[in-house]
């Protein structure tokens, strides 16, 4: 498989090394206005796959790429704002898309992009990796078998280190990102509707930018991305939801925590200690019978990654999407969908109220 990566600073490096994992993958052109990153990449490709890139085709933006080299497929790691731009040449080929998340900051953009993939040829996947985190996989498949009994409520909590410096600092402003909601936050509205499989009714969401990058300035901007939050979303067929997000909280002992509760039994599943833990109800003074389970993931594979070995499990995925022997798992619908229930969160914070998802996407 011959890729052509798209936008070449931290997420591409992540994925170079991962696609220097799987035999047979071969990186064939970078496309990146910045000269630095496209230094940066190949930098990594040396060092991931051992031999000199030095010489790899290089293009500024992804037209012209588009029919100047052979590639099976395109990764895209751009910033987000740049998504939709990026994918209308790209979704005029049979190229095989993965597409970093979120698909676009906007629920307008995401749609067109839904509405193009269906005319495409290729496989088109949104690159929501969480899951793919083997222990997130793991409790995922518990809940869905019933381990749980009938599932009630679903709790995920982040929280983790402010957003990192990225090129350009693009991620400073909600103008770039989609806002945090849906920038960071639409990983967890996919899971939580993968998990709960049903569709999101309203969102309530109580968030702000209260610590993080207060006192940076670009061109006199303060950044206004929300460094936390919590959201309450509601689900068709009764499931309430609760995302916790807190981006200053570098200090905890689980980055991710997931809970999930039926009516016999809790699940809980933590990252990165990949522990998951099954709490049964029990009678009334009786000790439950709790059961501590750990999940392992390869130790190269989690040296590839800061996303707990998702980003491989996911690359693994889609090549099985590629060659027809697996179903594509995150399609362009579920990416609107990430999108939507993340601008209805910015939305509520920003107005103080519930947001019916019928107001940003028709049911
Ligand atoms: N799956 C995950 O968990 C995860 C984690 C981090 C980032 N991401 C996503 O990956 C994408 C990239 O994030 P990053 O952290 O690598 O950012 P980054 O700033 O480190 O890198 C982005 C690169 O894209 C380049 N770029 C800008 N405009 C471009 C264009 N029109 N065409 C091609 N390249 C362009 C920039 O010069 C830069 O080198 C974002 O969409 C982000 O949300 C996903």
């Amino acid at each position: 498989m011959r890729f052509a990566l798209v936008g070449t600073g931290l997420m591409a490096q992540e994925h170079i090394r991962n696609l220097a994992l799987v035999e047979g993958m071969q990186v064939v052109a970078l496309v990146d206005p910045e000269e630095s990153s496209l230094d940066w990449a190949k930098a990594s490709l040396r060092e991931s796959f051992g031999t000199s890139h030095d010489n790899i085709a290089c293009f500024a933006n992804v037209s012209d790429m588009v029919g100047a080299v052979d590639v099976d497929a395109v990764i895209i790691a751009s910033p987000n704002y740049t998504h939709h731009d990026v994918l209308l040449p790209l979704l005029e080929t049979d190229l095989h898309i993965l597409c970093e998340k979120p698909l676009c900051t906007t629920v307008e953009d995401a749609q067109d992009i839904a509405r193009r993939v269906a005319g495409h040829q290729g496989v088109f996947w949104v690159g929501m990796e969480y899951r793919f985190m083997p222990p997130v996989s793991s409790f995922i498949a518990d809940v869905h078998t019933g381990r749980a009994g009938q599932l009630r409520r679903l709790a995920l909590h982040e929280h983790r280190f402010p957003f990192l410096r990225k090129v350009g600092d693009w991620n400073r402003f909600n103008r770039n990102t989609g806002g945090t909601m849906v920038e960071k936050c639409c990983h967890f509205f996919d899971l939580m509707r993968y998990i709960v499989q049903a569709k999101p009714v309203r969102v309530f969401c109580s968030g702000a930018a209260d610590v993080n990058h207060q006192d940076e300035r670009y061109d006199g901007q303060v950044p206004d991305i929300i460094d936390n939050s919590y959201t309450v979303v509601d689900f068709e067929n009764g499931v309430r939801a609760l995302l916790d997000l807190c981006m200053f909280a570098e200090g905890s002992e689980e980055q991710e925590s997931l809970v999930a509760i039926g009516d016999k039994a809790k699940l809980e599943v933590g990252i990165p200690s990949g522990i998951k833990v099954f709490s049964p109800r029990s009678a009334q003074n009786t000790p439950a019978e709790i059961v501590r389970e750990h999940v392992d993931v390869d130790s190269s594979v989690l040296a590839a990654g800061h996303h707990h070995g998702a980003t491989y499990f996911q690359l693994l995925a889609f090549l099985d999407a590629v060659a027809g022997r697996g179903p594509v798992q995150v399609t362009a619908e579920d990416g609107v969908w990430a999108v939507a229930m993340g601008a209805a969160a910015e939305l509520s914070a920003r107005e103080k109220r519930a947001v019916e998802i019928a107001e940003l996407l028709p049911l």
